[in-house]
């Protein structure tokens, strides 16, 4: 993403914690938020994409300071350090991009007890533990704002995919409750709910033969697959005042997907 088409009020200046960002919807909302004017802490398990994001985002965004934590967000210590930097690093942390994900499509019959405890600890156990990490920094800045990337597939559900369906559902459901907890601390809880997503996650499932790239835009009324562009733009939007009021929300971006229940 280039420069902003758009600037969206109340984010220049802003920090971000944004986790998953070394690629796909992660990478694409930290070029969203750089060419806002925010500030980016960003943590991914993957190093080397991670200081190949910092590199691009330094040189395409010369006047926001990046810095870049490495770490799983199913590791809670971990997490708090990643935060405490954040507030060492920047003063005070004001919006959690809780967006890093894996996918987890596989006939039920089939996971295995170590493949479902996977797919809960990162897509669901793991965004629990990125809000409470940010929440504690949150609540000493005044509020702030937390955005989950959550799916389509927390709302509709779908077979040979009850691990990644149950922990998306979780994560809309978390965001729900934890919007109406922290409305008090001024903190503002919304999920984004994608469709199918132009990214690697989904490149690499077409090209193993677990998705048809045709079938799923011939599925999707507006007939191809989003950009993760489209889904920062969402999140631009949802962080900045423009969505002040809007929280417990879980906004989908599908191409019309979930609306089709034909
Ligand atoms: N692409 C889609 O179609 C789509 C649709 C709906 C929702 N989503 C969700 O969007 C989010 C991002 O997906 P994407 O398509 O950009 O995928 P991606 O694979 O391109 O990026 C995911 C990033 O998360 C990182 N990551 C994975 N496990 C981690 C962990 N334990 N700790 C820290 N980082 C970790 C990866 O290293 C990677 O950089 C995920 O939560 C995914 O479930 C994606």
């Amino acid at each position: 993403m280039k420069k902003a088409m758009i600037q969206y009020p109340g984010l220049a200046g802003k920090i971000v914690f944004n986790t998953g960002a070394a690629s796909g919807i992660g990478l694409a909302m930290a070029h969203a938020f750089a060419s806002q004017g925010a500030s980016l802490m960003l943590l991914d398990i993957d190093e080397a994409s991670l200081l190949k994001a910092k590199a691009v985002l330094e040189e395409a965004y010369p006047t926001v300071r990046v810095e870049i934590f490495v770490g799983s967000i199913t590791d809670p210590k971990a997490l708090d350090a990643a935060a405490e930097q954040t507030i060492k690093t920047f003063g005070r942390l004001d919006v959690l991009l809780n967006n890093a994900g894996i996918s987890m499509n596989k006939p039920a019959l089939d996971i295995t007890p170590d493949e479902w405890r996977r797919a809960i600890d990162i897509d669901l156990s793991g965004i629990f533990f990125c809000c409470q990490a940010a929440a504690r920094r949150m609540i000493h800045n005044g509020g702030g704002v937390i955005l989950a990337t959550a799916s389509m597939w927390g709302l509709v559900s779908s077979a040979r995919r009850s691990a990644y369906c149950a922990a998306k559902a979780g994560v809309v459901s978390l965001c729900k409750s934890l919007a109406v907890e922290w409305a008090e601390h001024h903190i503002r809880v919304n999920a984004i709910c994608p469709g199918y997503i132009q990214t690697a996650l989904v490149s690499d499932l077409v090209s193993r033969g677990v998705l048809d790239e045709q079938a799923l835009h011939a599925r999707t009324p507006l007939g191809r697959m989003g950009t993760p562009e489209e889904v920062a733009h969402t999140a631009l939007y949802l962080a900045s005042d423009l969505a002040g009021f809007i929280t417990g929300h879980a906004m989908v971006i599908d191409g019309g997907w979930t609306a089709d229940g034909y």
